[in-house]
């Protein structure tokens, strides 16, 4: 199923919880919903399986009026974060039930609904688990029991919000590949919520940043990593330093700041800033640099450097302990610092970042 969602808008009392959502997602895509708590992404999920309304705005599946269709005729799958399984029924009543639910009419006869399960069972390779109440199992099972149930009614839309939330690293990163798998399988149309960048870049076919009720980019992970289109969604994809420069000729210029590895662009002279992650910026020992070292702490793998500049702050910095010039760079060492990408941004409120610019912003890229 393909899902078109236009100009939809949502309130809670005074929050504007969505304000103008545009988003098509293709038939059998993969979408992750990224962004940070409070950002609306469960709204949107709720409101698309019918648990909750917008004020404004339109969804349409295939064609049809989703806003039109109750919650139970939209056929869609649902896992939440902490997805409660009926602790009185095993496992496999616990996958049978939306289907067992059906009226007569539309349910189908018991041989059915038992082969649809262990079918289930095996895809999800929880097969030797049938018999197992839900309190026997452990977390990552239970939400792969979740998901089987949600499977089960061959919903034609999948919503999962956050559904691995509450495992560790190790499991979280398995039932990722697994669920990759799932969905090639079956097929159905796919939104997945997560506040983890990797889950998301990992998994999908392609990531939604949401920001304050707001799309704030859609792309691949390449494309949001290098060129993240407002500095909200820098900020968010970890380049957090934020250096003030000048433009000039399509140079960005700062005293102390090493910017040729950023390609020429044609913008226009004048203030802008510039956003970077840490580990892209280089402290390089400089008896004439206007920078210097306050602290430098080692890791094991990286060494993290704080380096102030009298006017502009504390940057801090990061890089491979091993093989990196680090020696020389000792609490009080002059340093410029080298910076080996980033973002250009024209100079505004801090307010406004949340709003998507509209125009193109002004991009750097790496030669690298
Ligand atoms: N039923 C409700 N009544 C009032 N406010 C609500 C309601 N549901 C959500 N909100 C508010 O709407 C905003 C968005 O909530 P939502 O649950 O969609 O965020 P989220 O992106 O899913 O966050 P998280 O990552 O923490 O799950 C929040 O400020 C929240 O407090
Ligand atoms: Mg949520």
């Amino acid at each position: 199923m393909s899902i078109t969602i236009t100009g939809m808008t949502k309130r809670f009392g005074q929050t504007e919880v969505l304000r103008g959502i545009d988003l098509g997602v293709e038939r059998g895509e993969l979408v992750a919903l990224l962004g940070p708590s409070g950002s609306g992404k469960t709204t949107l999920l709720k409101i698309i399986a019918g648990l909750e309304w917008p004020d404004r705005g339109q969804l349409d599946v295939d064609g049809q009026d989703w806003l039109q269709l109750a919650a139970r005729d939209r056929r869609i799958g649902f896992v939440f974060q902490h997805y409660a399984l009926f602790p009185h029924m095993k496992v496999r009543d616990n996958i049978a039930f939306g289907l067992t639910v059906r009226p007569r009419a539309e349910r189908p006869g018991k041989a059915v609904i038992a082969a649809k399960v262990d079918e289930l069972m095996r895809l999800l390779q929880i097969d030797q688990l049938g018999d197992r109440y839900p309190a026997q199992l452990s977390g990552g099972q239970r939400q792969r029991v979740a998901l089987g149930r949600a499977l089960a009614i061959e919903p034609k839309v999948l919503l999962l919000d956050e559904p691995f939330g509450a495992l560790d690293a190790a499991i979280r990163r398995d039932l990722r590949r697994w669920l990759r798998e799932v969905h090639e399988a079956t097929g159905s149309t796919t939104i997945f919520v997560t506040h983890d960048q990797e889950e998301a870049f990992e998994l999908a076919d392609r990531v939604v940043v949401m920001g304050a009720g707001r799309i704030e980019q859609i792309g691949h992970a390449d494309a949001i990593h290098d060129h993240p289109a407002s500095p909200f969604v820098a900020r968010f994809m970890g380049a957090t330093v934020e250096l003030p420069v000048r433009l000039q000729a399509g140079r960005a210029e700062a005293q102390g700041l090493d910017l040729s590895a950023l390609p020429r662009r044609a913008l226009a002279d004048g203030p802008a800033r510039l956003l970077v992650r840490p580990g892209d910026i280089v402290p390089l020992a400089d008896a004439e640099g206007p920078w210097h070292v306050v602290s430098r702490v080692s890791t094991g793998a990286e060494l993290r450097l704080l380096c102030r500049h009298p006017d502009v702050g504390e940057v801090e910095s990061v890089l491979p302990r091993r093989g990196s010039a680090g020696a020389a760079l000792v609490p009080g060492a002059a340093v410029r610092l080298r910076i080996e990408a980033g973002t250009l941004f024209p100079t505004e409120r801090r307010e406004t970042d949340l709003h998507t610019p509209r125009s193109e912003p002004l991009r750097m890229e790496t030669s690298r």
